[in-house]
């Protein structure tokens, strides 16, 4: 039988993952014996399911809402889309598989997953310290919305020591540290072991976002944080056809994250779900090649007259302060380049025009390669001196590289250079 008084479809079980994240990609968290045959897991496009009996209708909110412990080995079926739904589960085996972590939850959007982490861990009184540069709609949340809500937020650039850390907590409650590292635009490093030492010793979580680089070059449960997430949106979903957000970490945390996202709704999509766990299959193979392609399109831009300066990790050199900490918690230089064009917006405005392969667009992380301005994009909310402060001018350029030839994207880059 399929369904409900059968359980969960796909029940999750640490001990039959398979070792390796790229085997685990391929098939893991769906069982064709259980969806008749099918290779692929089916797309459960339904709102609601059919409960057996009214006494398995009770047996699984009890489980889901926490108003009983699960039993040995009991998992509740499925009751509510908003709630769960079969298409998660491929998803979310796979994700956690290559984080390293014990547990993986998926949502509608990468601000979703966020807002939902800051939900569950947040209460008024509490402090947060973030690391600034961040994605510019997290960095709204961390100035605006929480704030609102009596949560105390205090930024610190890259270079805070330990002791600049404690001194910024001062008496406050310390919650939460959240960094984003490399960070938006600019690949700025947070080093995540030193934030998950103070994190630690106030009792407070190390919160990642870890969508520049993916799980593909880094893994920052493994440098002591307590949760990594994404906007899935970008390398994780990879073709930039889908909207998610995804959270990994503890079992225990990932539980009291599940149960604010049923409260909230902001659980991901059926087809989301599916379309999320179809990219993971080819995670790797995408973000080595598009990593390729980055680091010699960050060569050629490092040696054109028209460029004044160019971020890129494969260009770090010994001395700079982000070359060890990168060193150490990360396995690769990711796929995200953004420069400065010699001149200012003007200048910048004409190169992105005269792009004929590159899209211009905002996004990033999907197999075509996408550029775009964050002073008037993705960080215009910021105020001009905060973002001048950060390293973000008016005539820098995000650069997205994508898996098409590189000889056609630097020709492309060359002509629009040209154009300035
Ligand atoms: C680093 C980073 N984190 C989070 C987000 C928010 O994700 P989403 O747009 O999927 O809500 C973005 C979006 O660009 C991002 O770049």
């Amino acid at each position: 039988m399929i369904g409900n008084s059968t359980g969960r479809l796909d029940p999750v079980s640490s001990e039959e993952r398979p070792e390796h994240a790229d085997t685990a990609s391929v098939g893991s968290g769906h069982d064709p014996a259980r969806h008749l045959g099918s290779l692929k897991p089916p797309i459960y496009e339904t709102s609601t399911f059919v409960f057996a009996t009214a006494e398995e209708g009770k047996r699984f909110f009890e489980v889901v809402y926490a108003l009983d412990e699960a039993r040995e080995g009991e998992e509740a079926g499925y009751i509510y889309s908003r709630l769960d739904s079969p298409n998660m589960r491929p998803a979310e085996t796979r994700l956690a598989r290559w984080e390293e972590a014990e547990d993986a939850a998926i949502f509608n959007s990468g601000m979703a997953a966020i807002t939902t982490v800051l939900l569950t861990f947040l209460r008024p009184g509490d402090l947060v310290l973030y690391g600034s540069p961040l994605y510019g709609g997290t960095a709204t949340l961390m100035t605006g919305l929480l704030p609102d809500f009596g949560v105390v937020t205090r930024s610190f650039g890259p270079k805070t020591t330990l002791e600049e850390l404690e001194a910024l907590t001062g008496e406050d409650k310390l919650a939460m540290v959240y960094v984003e590292t490399p960070a938006n635009p600019t690949n700025d490093i947070f080093d995540i072991e030193l934030a998950s030492r103070l994190a630690r010793s106030h009792g407070a979580r190390l919160v990642v976002d870890n969508t520049f680089l993916s799980p593909v070059w880094q893994k920052p449960l493994l440098h002591g944080a307590d949760i990594s997430l994404h906007s899935a949106t970008k390398y994780l979903g990879g073709h930039s056809d889908l909207t998610a957000g995804a959270v990994t970490g503890s079992k225990e945390d990932i539980a009291e994250i599940r149960h604010t996202r049923y409260r909230i709704g902001s659980t991901a999509s059926p087809s989301t779900g599916w379309l999320l766990a179809r990219s993971l299959e080819t995670l790797r193979l995408r973000v080595e090649r598009q990593t390729e392609n980055a680091t010699r399109i960050a060569a050629f831009l490092a040696g054109h007259e028209r460029v004044a300066r160019v971020n890129h990790l494969s260009l770090l050199e010994p001395g700079d302060h982000r070359h060890d900490i990168h060193k150490r918690q990360s396995l690769g230089p990711g796929a995200m380049v953004s420069f400065d064009v010699i001149g200012g917006e003007p200048e910048a405005f004409r190169f992105l025009d005269a792009l004929e392969v590159v899209k211009l667009t905002v996004s990033l992380g999907g197999t075509e390669s996408l550029a775009s301005h964050p002073w008037s994009m993705s960080h215009s909310t910021m105020a001009d001196d905060e973002k001048l402060a950060i390293g973000i001018t008016p005539g820098q350029i995000r650069f997205s590289v994508g898996i098409e030839d590189v000889g056609d994207l630097i020709a492309d880059l060359d002509r629009a250079l040209a154009t300035i």
